[in-house]
C-alpha cells in the first residue's frame, strides 16, 4: 500500500553553523526518506531555521548585526551544508515566516478558548542594566552545592546539581557582570495537566520507543508542570495577541515551523498544507535528539490536539553525538563543524559511518576517528567498490565491455541476496541502520568470497565464456548491493548505476538481471581514507583556550 509521509528533522537554531551532532539526525532522517520513496511511497521532507529567541539575540549583538540579517546569512550557510552531505528537504523554511506568525497566533487562541491558558505573575532575575530579564543560561555565579564559581542559573557543571536561579551565590549577569534584582512581571501558562489524558492515550499506541515512553512514564509520574509560554520585552519572536509586550517563547512557534514549512510548500504546489496536517491518511513523522524530547512529546502533541491537528504517527529520538569518546566542545576540539569535516573527507563516508551505528536506541553515539577510517576502508571500498573495480577491469579487457549470463554456479547467491530485500527493508522502515549495515555486508562478504573463490581472473584465460558469466555474476550481486546502499551512500551508488548502465535502481529492481549487455569503463568510485588524513585533520585541531 501506499503511504504518505511528512517527515521532519529538528529546526536547528540560526545561532550558529551546523555541526556533525546536528548531521546525524538530518543523515538519519535522510536515509529513512530516500529508503520511503525508493519503496515508491509519497514523501516530504521539511525543516527549517529556528530563528527566535535570546540565544539568537546574543549572537548578533556579538556580531554587530540585527537578528534578521544574522539568520538570513545562517540559513544560506545551513542549506548549503546539508546540501554537502546530500540531505534532500522538499521544502527548507524559517520560523520567522508570516505564516509561521499566523498559525502560532491561531494554535494560542484556540488554547485561550480551550480555557488551557493562565496569566500570573511570576519574580524573575533582571538586569537593571541591560533592562531585560535574565534566561537561566544568561545568569553566572557560584553553584549553592558545591561552590564551584562561574556555573550558569540552571545547574552546575562540577556537580551537577540543578536549582533555581535565584539560589545562586553571588549571581550575576553574564552579559555585563552586573548583580540581577528580582522583578515580577505577568506570565502566560500553557496548563499543560488539561492534556494528560489525552497525550498518554497518545504514548499508549507505540509511537515513540519504549526507552522513551519510560523516561515519559518518570515524568508523568511526577506530575506535569504548566508551561510558562511568554517572555517579556526585549526578546525576539513574535507578539503574544492580545498583549503590550508579550512575545511567545520560541519553543512556542519553533515546532508550528513544522506545519509553516508545509503549508509555504504546500501552497506553491496549489494543495493544502494545512489539511495535510489533519487527515489520518497522512503519516507526520519526527525526528528528533534526546534533549529535546519533552517538548516533542508532551507539548507538542498538546499544542497540536488544541490546535486541531493530528497528532504524530511516530517521534524518532536518538542519542548524541560524542567525538573520539568525548562530548563535542570547542575547548577540547572536538566540536567539528559540517563543513570543515567536508574539506578532508567524502560527506557520504559520514553517512555510512554514522548510518552503520545509529539503532532505535537513545544511548550516544560516537564517532571514532580510527575506528571511522577503518570501516569505511573495510566496508565501502574492500567489499563494494572493489567488486567493481576488479570485475570492470576483467570484462573489458578481455570481453570488450560485454557481460554474460549469470553462472549457474552463483545463481543460488544471487537469488539470497535479492530475497535478502525484504528483511533489510523492515531494519530501514524501523529506522535500525545498523542491522540494515550488517546484514548488506554480510551478503556483500558472501559475494566476495565468490568471486575469490570462483577466481574469474584465472578461468578467463581457459574458458572465456565462464569466466565471463563469473563476473557477470559478480556484477550483478553489485547492482543489488548498490540498490541496498543507495539511501545511506546515493552519490557512490549513482557512480555505479552509471558504471552498470543502470540508472535509477528502485527497491523493486533487485530482481531484474544485467545480462548481455555493455558496462562503462571502470572510473574510481571512492577513495581509500589515509590514516594520515585522519592524524592531520586530528592534529590541527589544537584545542584552543579562548574558545566558548
Ligand atoms: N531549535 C531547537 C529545535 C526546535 S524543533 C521544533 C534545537 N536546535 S539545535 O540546533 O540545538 O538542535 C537541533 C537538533 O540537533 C536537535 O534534535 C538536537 O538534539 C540535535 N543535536 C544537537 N547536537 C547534537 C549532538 N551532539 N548529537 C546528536 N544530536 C544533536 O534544539
Ligand atoms: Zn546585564
Amino acid at each position: 500500500m501506499k503511504r504518505t509521509l511528512l517527515v521532519t528533522s529538528a529546526l536547528p537554531y540560526a545561532n550558529g553553523d551546523i555541526h556533525l551532532g546536528h548531521l546525524v539526525e538530518t543523515i538519519q532522517t535522510d536515509i529513512w526518506v530516500r529508503f520511503q520513496r525508493m519503496m515508491g511511497h509519497d514523501v516530504t521532507y521539511f525543516c527549517a531555521d529556528d530563528v527566535h529567541g535570546t540565544p539568537i539575540t546574543i549572537a548578533a549583538k556579538k556580531k554587530g548585526v540585527s537578528p534578521e540579517a544574522m539568520v538570513a546569512e545562517i540559513s544560506q550557510r545551513h542549506q548549503r551544508d546539508f546540501g554537502t552531505y546530500g540531505i534532500q528537504f522538499t521544502h527548507f523554511s524559517s520560523t520567522g515566516t508570516s505564516i509561521n506568525r499566523e498559525l502560532a497566533e491561531d494554535i494560542y487562541l484556540k488554547a485561550v478558548h480551550a480555557d488551557a491558558i493562565e496569566c500570573r505573575s511570576i519574580e524573575q532575575l533582571y538586569c537593571p542594566n541591560d533592562g531585560m530579564f535574565l534566561p537561566d543560561r544568561l545568569i553566572r555565579g557560584t553553584c549553592p552545592k558545591c561552590h564551584a564559581v562561574d556555573q550558569y542559573g540552571d545547574s552546575c557543571e562540577q556537580c551537577s546539581a540543578v536549582y533555581n536561579p535565584s539560589d545562586l551565590i553571588d549571581s550575576r549577569c553574564a552579559e555585563c557582570g552586573t548583580p540581577p534584582t528580582l522583578k515580577s512581571s505577568d506570565h502566560y501558562f500553557f496548563k499543560l495537566s488539561h492534556f494528560e489524558g489525552i497525550i498518554q492515550e497518545w504514548l499508549k499506541s507505540g509511537h515513540v520507543q519504549v526507552e522513551v515512553a519510560n523516561k515519559l512514564n518518570e515524568w508523568f509520574a511526577n506530575g506535569l508542570r504548566d508551561w510558562d509560554i511568554s517572555r517579556d520585552a526585549p526578546y525576539y519572536g513574535f507578539k503574544i495577541p492580545n498583549t503590550v509586550d508579550k512575545y511567545f517563547y520560541v519553543w512556542v512557534d519553533a515546532p508550528i515551523g513544522y506545519i509553516a514549512a508545509t503549508h509555504e510548500w504546500a501552497l506553491a504546489n496549489g494543495i493544502s498544507g494545512i489539511d495535510m496536517w489533519k487527515q489520518p491518511s497522512v503519516e507526520i513523522h519526527h525526528f528528533i535528539g534526546k534533549d529535546i524530547l519533552y517538548f516533542h512529546t508532551l507539548f507538542w502533541p498538546a499544542l497540536l490536539y488544541v490546535g486541531g491537528y493530528q497528532l504524530p504517527q511516530r517521534v524518532n529520538v536518538h542519542g548524541f553525538l560524542t567525538i573520539n569518546g568525548q562530548k563535542m566542545s570547542k575547548s577540547r576540539g572536538t566540536f567539528i563543524n559540517a563543513s570543515e569535516f567536508a574539506e578532508h573527507f567524502n560527506p557520504e563516508y559520514l553517512r555510512y559511518y554514522l548510518a552503520s551505528k545509529l539503532t532505535l536506541s537513545i544511548d550516544d553515539i560516537d564517532l571514532n576517528f580510527e575506528d571511522f577510517g577503518f570501516k569505511v576502508n573495510a566496508e565501502i571500498v574492500n567489499k563494494i567498490v572493489n567488486i567493481a573495480s576488479r570485475l570492470g577491469a576483467i570484462i573489458h579487457k578481455h570481453c570488450d565491455g560485454h557481460l554474460g549470463t549469470i553462472h549457474p554456479s552463483g545463481d543460488a547467491l544471487v537469488t539470497e541476496i535479492a530475497d535478502a530485500g525484504d528483511r533489510i527493508a523492515r531494519f530501514y522502515d524501523g529506522v535500525d541502520t545498523l542491522k540494515a549495515t550488517r546484514e548488506i555486508m554480510a551478503l556483500a562478504d558472501k559475494a566476495n568470497q565468490y568471486i575469490d573463490f570462483q577466481a574469474p581472473w584465472s578461468v578467463i584465460k581457459t574458458d572465456p565464456d565462464a569466466g565471463r558469466d563469473i563476473c557477470t555474476t559478480g556484477l550483478n550481486a553489485l547492482k543489488i548491493l548498490a540498490i541496498y546502499l543507495k539511501p545511506i551512500i546515493p552519490s557512490i551508488v549513482a557512480g555505479i548505476e552509471s558504471f552498470l548502465n543502470c540508472p535509477s535502481l528502485t527497491w523493486e529492481d533487485r530482481y531484474t538481471r544485467i545480462e548481455q549487455c555493455r558496462i562503462q569503463p571502470y572510473h574510481h568510485l571512492a577513495q581509500r581514507i589515509d590514516p594520515a588524513t585522519i592524524s592531520r585533520f586530528l592534529a590541527n585541531r589544537i584545542p584552543s583556550e579562548t574558545a566558548v
